[in-house]
């Protein structure tokens, strides 16, 4: 059997028809560039995530640099965040000048340990970047009390966690701003690049919408020093179609995990494959991440057996070589380190089969019997 990590194609299957008229309706108009596309999905995200507007963007990348712009982030200015991201949360602080101010994860959630923050703001810090890592949020609260004692700024990195919920609100929501990405293996994913950022905040709201435009509101006049940011057409016309089962597919992501912890548990594996753990009202599960001991064997097993798995991620940002100037060294977030080293993000899409899933748990309970 072959369990991929993620079965784009037979998500493709299932709409295939209303994907195809989308996109035909785009080609007949000729209009590719921020249409009546992108404006109704934004009014559609902003209704989903209960915020007041939506500016559509190129990538999740880029909403996290224009939102950084658009709070005016300038060189030595401090930007609080977790080690244990994909590379864009960094990256779009350093683009800035900036300087990323790193703090360990909850190893059982593995996002930031909203406990440390407290202790990182100084003087320069402007703004806490959290990130709802595989589709679960962060202490909010916590970190919306913090933001408020030192009037610090708040971009909540949303790019996996598009309709997970901290206690009542929607992720992204609760910050000054929120990011999301439309990456194809993402919940809501576009047939290529594509992000949203969402805000309550007026000002923002305009000032983004200026960015994303090389800075204007009126054409060839430039306001602001921006770029081009801009979400395309046929991207906006394919998540048009897709957002509306984005709950359906969320809500059988979570019965995935359900199962996946009901098999591990009935193969008597808990005391060798540690389980992602809940704490937040709920989980839309972008991955399924396990943590083990003998991580790089058992990867290299379960590929062996058809078996799609990946890391998520191998190198904590403190530690990449391009962030060397900044002086971090191994051991200063070992909670960061710990993950990079034992966690495996396994099979997980809405269409997986319990077939498969006890597959992907048999294979793993067989590993662990022979070594
Ligand atoms: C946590 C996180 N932040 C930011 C990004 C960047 O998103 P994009 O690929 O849309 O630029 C990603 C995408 O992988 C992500 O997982």
């Amino acid at each position: 059997m072959n369990v991929p990590l993620l079965d784009l194609k037979a998500q493709y299957r299932s709409i295939k028809d209303e994907i195809k008229q989308a996109i035909d309706e785009v080609l007949e108009e000729q209009r590719f560039i921020l249409g009546k596309h992108v404006a109704l999905l934004e009014e559609k995200i902003a209704n989903y995530c209960n915020c007041n507007y939506a500016v559509g963007v190129s990538s999740c990348t880029d909403a996290l640099l224009v939102s950084l712009m658009a709070i005016d982030i300038n060189p030595g200015d401090e930007i609080i965040t977790t080690p244990y991201t994909f590379f864009a949360t960094v990256g779009s602080i350093v683009r800035l000048k900036a300087r990323p101010v790193f703090v360990d994860i909850d190893i059982e959630t593995y996002n930031l340990n909203h406990e440390q923050i407290e202790e990182k703001i100084t003087s320069k810090t402007k703004a806490i970047i959290p990130v709802h890592l595989f589709g679960q949020c962060c202490e909010m609260d916590f970190i919306k009390n913090l933001a408020k004692k030192y009037n610090l700024k708040i971009i909540e990195d949303a790019a996996q966690a598009l309709g997970a919920m901290y206690k009542d609100k929607k992720a992204g929501s609760i910050g000054d701003l929120g990011c999301f990405s439309f990456f194809p293996s993402k919940n809501l994913g576009g047939y290529g690049d594509g992000g949203i950022v969402v805000t309550n905040d007026d000002f923002l709201y305009k000032k983004i919408k200026m960015l994303r435009v090389h800075g204007t509101e009126k054409k060839y006049y430039h306001k602001l020093i921006g770029g081009n940011f801009r979400l395309d057409e046929l991207q906006a016309a394919i998540l048009l179609v897709k957002l509306k089962y984005l709950d359906d597919w969320n809500k059988r992501r979570a019965e995935c995990a359900k199962r996946y912890n009901q098999l591990f548990s009935d193969a008597g594996l808990l005391d060798k494959v540690i389980l992602p753990k809940i704490k937040q009202t709920n989980h839309v599960f972008h991955q399924y991440v396990i943590r083990v001991k003998e991580r790089d064997k058992l990867l290299e097993y379960l590929k062996e057996k058809g078996i799609g798995c990946a890391i998520y991620y191998p190198l904590p940002m403190h530690l990449q070589e391009c962030f060397s100037y900044l002086n971090y060294k191994k051991g200063d977030f070992p909670n960061a380190e710990k993950a990079a080293k034992e966690t495996l993000a396994i099979p997980m899409y809405p269409e997986l089969t319990l077939q498969q899933q006890m597959y992907v748990v048999e294979k793993i309970k067989e590993f662990f019997n022979k070594s």
